[in-house]
């Protein structure tokens, strides 16, 4: 049960579902939140908030209205609300809604500065928090995600990916939370020049010849151009920077200026880190998908030398070898889906399978549950992205779904 109060009836403990502010009114990052010190209260109250929407256990028979309205307000925490409910795990259609009206506002982003028109960073931004909100939500993380978009528009899908991808990756690496939108800003508008490349060069279905190469190495400058025109301080800053850098190398060997590690923005070391990672693993018209676990070989072994090595820690930390989604060849030759860890942080400890194949290319008549104590190396003998195994998106998403995995029952 919900129940609007005024702020000077909120008291910590309490479960906050809405304030009576918009996010762009306010600083504030969530506005779905335990409260957990007076500070917090009292950042409400600066930011003008003079009534929130607070969520009670339904039903609960030590709360009262009258508790929740004022008789409590002596206590510094509030030990009645502690075994509320937490949050629900977001669903896997919950998830790939929100990706897919993302990727219609990049689009339309896109399009403005493609028409000459202002770009709207206000809608974008709606975009970053939302996500954020459901990520921190969300314990599986985000590594199967880019795996599930039935959108196939590259550009778009890239920069979502890329978007999640960053705060996850942030977040992972211990930058204060009131960061993390910054992240995702700067990933969701990294790309912003490519709106100014001719389609007929973006769109291409195969290598680009040197010239076409050359205009599509123009679009971190036209980036920086577009983005620092902007009335937003951390479009212009932070964003500008990441737009500019993100294919500047170690070592001086990238593009547009030759930049070093040291000279680059940390944000553009990790997005570069992270721009190769979801282009493999979603792949290119004319390049197949990789899996999480042969992308991770392939950043280790091949561009390891040529990037921030701790963006790659991270990002290996982050995802793990083989996410939750993965699809294995067990060495008694049946292929998995990898469903779920008992510690989804890490990674570690007892793993959920579900079988689908009794060898490549021979489907079981239907799918076997298996756990493993653990997953590594010596139990997976190849890893497949699901095109390669002709799976869709859908069909993850339903195995999964059939494993448990989503237990909002969507
Ligand atoms: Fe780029």
């Amino acid at each position: 049960m919900n129940k609007i109060i005024s702020i000077d009836k909120l008291q910590v403990g309490m479960e906050v579902v809405a304030l009576d502010k918009s996010w762009l009114e306010t600083n504030i990052l969530f506005h779905r939140f335990r409260v957990q010190s007076k500070e917090e209260i009292q950042k409400l109250r600066d930011n003008g908030i003079r009534m929130v929407t607070v969520r009670l256990p339904d039903p609960h028979p030590s709360v009262t209205p009258a508790q929740v309205s004022g008789e409590l307000q002596e206590q510094t925490e509030v030990p009645i609300y502690r075994e509320m409910e937490v949050l629900p795990l977001p669903s896997l259609k919950e998830w790939n809604a929100l990706h897919d009206k993302t990727v219609a506002v990049v689009s339309k982003s896109f399009g403005d500065v493609r028409m000459g028109n202002a770009l709207e960073i206000a809608p974008l931004r709606q975009q970053v928090v939302e996500t954020l909100e459901l990520l921190l939500r969300d314990p599986r993380k985000n590594s199967f995600l880019v795996t599930l978009s039935e959108v196939d528009d590259e550009s778009y899908v890239h920069s979502t990916n890329t978007m999640i991808l960053a705060m996850g990756l942030a977040d992972q690496s211990g930058v204060p939370r009131e960061e993390l939108p910054k992240w995702g800003l700067a990933a969701l508008l990294h790309d912003i020049g490519k709106a100014l490349i001719p389609l007929e060069i973006l769109k291409k279905p195969g290598k680009l010849d040197p010239n076409e190469w050359e205009t599509m190495k123009r679009h971190p400058k036209l980036g920086h151009s577009i983005l620092s025109m902007s009335k937003d301080e951390v479009v212009r800053g932070l964003c500008t920077h990441v737009a500019m850098e993100h294919h500047e190398r170690k070592g001086g060997g990238g593009y547009p200026f030759g930049l070093d590690l040291p000279d680059i923005d940390p944000v553009s070391r990790s997005l570069m880190v992270l721009d190769i990672y979801e282009a493999l693993t979603a792949g290119r018209i004319y390049r197949p998908p990789l899996s999480p676990a042969k992308t991770l070989s392939y950043l280790l072994e091949r561009e390891l030398t040529k990037l921030d090595p701790r963006a790659i820690a991270h990002l290996v930390h982050m995802v793990g070898i083989y996410p939750v989604g993965s699809l294995v060849l067990l060495t008694d030759g049946r292929i998995a889906l990898i469903t779920s860890y008992k510690d989804p942080d890490t990674h570690t400890g007892p793993v959920s399978l579900l079988a689908i194949f009794s060898k490549p290319g021979v489907p079981l008549p239907e799918p076997v549950p298996l756990t493993l104590s653990t997953i590594d190396r010596s139990r997976v003998k190849q890893t497949f992205h699901p095109r390669e195994l002709a799976l869709s998106p859908a069909d993850i998403a339903r195995y999964l779904g059939m494993a448990g995995e989503d237990p909002s029952g969507h």
